[in-house]
């Protein structure tokens, strides 16, 4: 059941397994809170599940941003967003009692995952970002040393060229991340290898956090 709060609608799912890092789901355009359960589920079998509804709309379909065009950000609107979404994540970690969770973002949802980790670093504990892009022409100079986050790319996205993927995850390395950029003989769209991968890197951070 959605709910609201801190100014999001949002599902909650306490997962079964306290062990297992909480994920973030960020959905792209025209998702909601729904949309990635599943994938969710999938990828971090046992995590709680905190998966807010993008506040903006466009012609009615959610976004976590304002753009103005197709791959063109409204950044002082992204920088706004990125602020209360990172507001909201600190809000539901204390009702939910939460740790400091893993995005889980496609498309639009990984584009304001990478904005929070240049912009608010000590929100997310790591990422993986599904078919993301740039968000900011010029990104703060943000420490996130050592944070975890995988990027997966399709080969084929025709929204996302390659260079800018490229461009990102030299951004995140340059602000200290240890970033795995992976390019996928894929669209726009997730494919099992994405869920795949996303399953071994979570696996992989919770094999490492200390218990
Ligand atoms: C965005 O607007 O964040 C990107 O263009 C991806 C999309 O949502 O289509």
């Amino acid at each position: 059941m959605s709910d609201s709060f801190a100014g999001f609608l949002h599902r909650f799912d306490k997962g079964s397994a306290a062990s297992s890092p909480p994920i973030l789901l960020l959905h792209g355009t025209g998702g909601d809170e729904n949309d990635l359960i599943d994938l969710g589920r999938a990828v971090a079998p046992g995590s709680a599940l905190l998966s807010p509804r993008g506040p903006v709309l466009e012609h009615g379909m959610p976004r976590f941003f304002r753009r103005l065009a197709e791959g063109v950000f409204d950044e002082a609107d992204l920088k706004q967003r990125a602020d209360a979404l990172a507001d909201f994540v600190t809000a539901a970690r204390q009702r939910y009692a939460l740790e400091a969770p893993i995005a889980l973002g496609f498309s639009n949802g990984a584009n304001i995952a990478a904005a929070m980790l240049m912009q608010r670093p000590d929100v997310l504990s790591g990422a993986v970002l599904l078919r993301a892009m740039v968000p900011f022409a010029e990104p703060p100079a943000a420490s996130i040393q050592g944070t975890p986050v995988l990027i997966a790319s399709g080969a084929q996205d025709p929204i996302v060229p390659a260079s800018n993927a490229a461009q990102l995850a030299a951004q995140l390395r340059e602000r200290g991340a240890s970033v795995d950029h992976r390019i996928l003989p894929a669209g726009h769209a997730l494919t099992q290898a994405d869920v795949n991968l996303a399953a071994a890197f979570v696996k992989n951070i919770a094999v490492k956090a200390p218990a």
